[in-house]
């Protein structure tokens, strides 16, 4: 089929997992920024989402957008490779025109998903999954940490430790220049490449990448800064 086979149809899979992947960080981080300004009306919404089942059933579709863009990923960086040859390596200079975050996007890609794993391990684990097989002391045996919803808990926990601030804000890095090329890149697949709108898009896609990562930013900045405070 045209989606699987061909080079522009494996693009267009990559744009709209890639494009639904930016929708979930939208609302991720508009949810998070809920535990800045009260713990308790962000742990009623982790309450609510929890392990029913509209929020597996979510979790599982974002899971499959995850896997398949990962897959289609590897895919056209494999085939590019192929397409440049010997070439690869002859090419010092980068093109005009050609973005850093453009060249190195699949490194971004992988500093992306080891973080992603981490964090998953970090909330999804000790939330979701602690819930499900009912072992709540996967949560509980955490410092200060209520149970599987007290979701505000979590973050306290976790951004208290420098270690887990650094690695956060180095994925969060990786994550916006990812983003920045990766926004684009799918509008501009899907809407042609109309020389008016390119520009527009590229800045959009900025504004928006800027956005998310300022929101997650913030969080983190936040809880950080509230345990040096308490310390
Ligand atoms: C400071 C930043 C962040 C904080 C505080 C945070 C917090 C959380 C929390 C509390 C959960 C568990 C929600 C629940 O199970 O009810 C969660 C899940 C998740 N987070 Fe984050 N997150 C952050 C950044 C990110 C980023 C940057 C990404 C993606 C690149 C991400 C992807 C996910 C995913 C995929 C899940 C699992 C969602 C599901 O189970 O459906 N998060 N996060």
């Amino acid at each position: 089929m045209w989606l699987f086979n061909s080079s522009i149809g494996r693009k267009v899979v990559m744009s709209v997992t890639g494009l639904a992947l930016v929708l979930f960080l939208l609302f991720h981080m508009s949810m998070n920024l809920v535990a800045i300004f009260s713990a308790d009306a962000y742990n009623m919404i982790c309450a609510f989402l929890g392990a029913n089942w509209y929020a597996v059933v979510a979790s599982m579709l974002l899971a499959l957008l995850a896997v398949v863009h990962i897959i289609y990923a590897i895919i056209l960086t494999l085939q590019n490779l192929r397409a440049r040859g010997k070439d690869r390596y002859a090419i010092r200079v980068r093109p005009k025109g050609v973005s850093w975050a453009s060249k190195n996007m699949f490194v971004l890609g992988v500093i992306v998903v080891l973080g992603l794993g981490l964090h998953l391990f970090n909330f999804w684990y000790r939330m979701q999954f602690a819930e499900l097989v009912g072992d709540h002391s996967i949560a509980t045996a955490l410092e200060g940490v209520a149970g599987p919803h007290d979701g505000a808990g979590l973050i306290r926990y976790t951004f208290s430790q420098p270690l887990f601030v650094v690695l956060y804000v180095v994925w969060l890095l990786a994550l916006w220049f990812h983003l920045t090329h990766g926004f684009w890149s799918a509008l501009h697949t899907l809407g042609g490449s109309n020389k008016k709108w390119l520009p527009r898009i590229q800045v959009i896609s900025i504004v928006v990448t800027t956005l998310i990562i300022l929101g997650f930013a913030a969080v983190l900045v936040y809880y950080y800064a509230q345990s040096l405070l308490v310390a």
